[in-house]
């Protein structure tokens, strides 16, 4: 049994990172006698000087509601260099002093939270022999082997939200009102918010759209008596034969910021359908303030489960919702490959049956042009 493990939070944020840490800590040291030390700013708290502090139970109380994490957080860092074509390269100086650090520190063994570009790091830790319990985290949803990460649903909470607002006034002004969510390279976000909210159109990187298409379902919508349209894009959606739109090319060796297809749409569309169109981008909206009450449980669920998991001896495998209960898989398998919206899945047939849009090029004809 270990006598002291860390506690990591790396990539964006996301609603439920503190609940997973007064998970954690409350379990390692109620349940097991553990010392539990947070590490700050993502692994960087490993590097130099280091920036630790030892996490008691009253550290974490209030914690369950709150956003953020206490401990900071930080994309990418010193760990890896981004490279072209969306692949890192490790920094091995940089694990070599970090696993020195944890030595003197006294850990033992690290609980991870974090997306698909923490927990790649986190593998490498656990292969260079710090075992590691990793917590999947991402709005996104888009990490593979969990049904579900954390912050996601919240995520959708806001967003549908969003759609409920945009449809009053949309409604009141005869307008087209676009919302771009985040997402990255997958559509969950926009594919959920857009059904829960009801958009007429949803764009999404797994299906390639065309403006005329999206312009010819505005068109149906108003001969059918329906002045308005709601459209929700994710930012990494794709024109047919174009690529993502980037708002900021990566800096320092970070990756590229998706964003600007919605505005880019606006204008497209406009000029198309001659109706007033407006773009309201959601951004960090989405990521920041208290996560539901779905998000609370998990991340509690996923916490506690890390722990128990450390404290059983596993290593190297990420806790994971597969049918409704938590089960540990390993990091590889979750970082292999990132998840997205399967094109023929049953919720985008959903979403057509109901009359939405994904905007494809032969879409209307697909469809018989049917209505909403
Ligand atoms: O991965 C989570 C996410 O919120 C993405 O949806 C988005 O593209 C990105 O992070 C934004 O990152 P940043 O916080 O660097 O702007």
């Amino acid at each position: 049994m270990y006598k002291t493990i860390g506690i990591v939070t790396g990539g964006g944020d996301a609603p439920g990172l503190n609940a997973v840490i007064r998970a954690a800590v409350k379990t390692a040291t109620g349940e097991y006698g553990m010392r539990v030390i947070g590490i700050e700013d993502s692994f960087e708290g490993l590097l130099g000087e280091t920036s630790t502090r030892e996490l008691q139970p009253a550290d974490v109380r209030g914690l369950l509601p709150r956003g953020g994490t206490i401990l900071g957080t930080r994309n990418r860092g010193r760990f890896v260099k981004h490279k072209d074509g969306d692949t890192d390269d490790e920094r091995p100086e940089s694990f070599q002093e970090a696993i020195k650090n944890l030595s003197r520190l006294g850990i033992e063994a690290l609980v991870v939270l974090g997306g698909e570009g923490t927990l790649a790091i986190a593998a490498e830790f656990d292969r260079q022999g710090i075992p590691v319990i990793g917590v999947p985290k991402t709005i996104d949803n888009d990490l593979a082997a969990t049904e579900l990460t954390f912050g996601f649903v919240t995520a959708l909470d806001i967003a549908t939200e969003a759609l409920d607002r945009l449809h009053t006034t949309a409604e009141s002004h005869d307008r087209v009102m676009i919302l771009e969510v985040m997402g990255r390279h997958a559509g969950w976000i926009a594919l959920h918010s857009g059904i829960a909210g009801g958009a007429d159109v949803i764009l999404i990187p797994e299906i390639p759209f065309s403006a005329e298409s999206v312009a010819q379902k505005i068109a149906q919508r108003e001969a059918s008596g329906s002045q308005f349209s709601i459209i929700v894009v994710a930012e990494g959606a794709q024109e047919v034969g174009h690529d993502m739109i980037y708002q900021e090319e990566g800096k320092a060796g970070s990756a590229p910021r998706l964003g600007g297809v919605g505005n880019h749409l606006r204008n497209d569309l406009e000029q198309m359908t001659g109706k007033e169109t407006r773009c309201v981008v959601l951004g960090h909206l989405q990521r920041g303030g208290s996560p539901n009450a779905f998000d609370r449980m998990l991340a509690t669920n996923f916490g506690a489960c890390a722990v128990r998991a450390l404290a059983a001896g596993e290593r190297g495998m990420m806790v994971a919702l597969q049918a409704a209960d938590i089960r540990t898989v390993p990091i590889s398998e979750a970082v292999a490959a990132i998840k997205t919206v399967p094109p023929d899945g049953q919720l985008v047939r959903t979403a057509r049956d109901t009359g939405i849009s994904f905007g494809a090029p032969d879409e209307a004809t697909h469809h018989g042009g049917r209505q909403k």
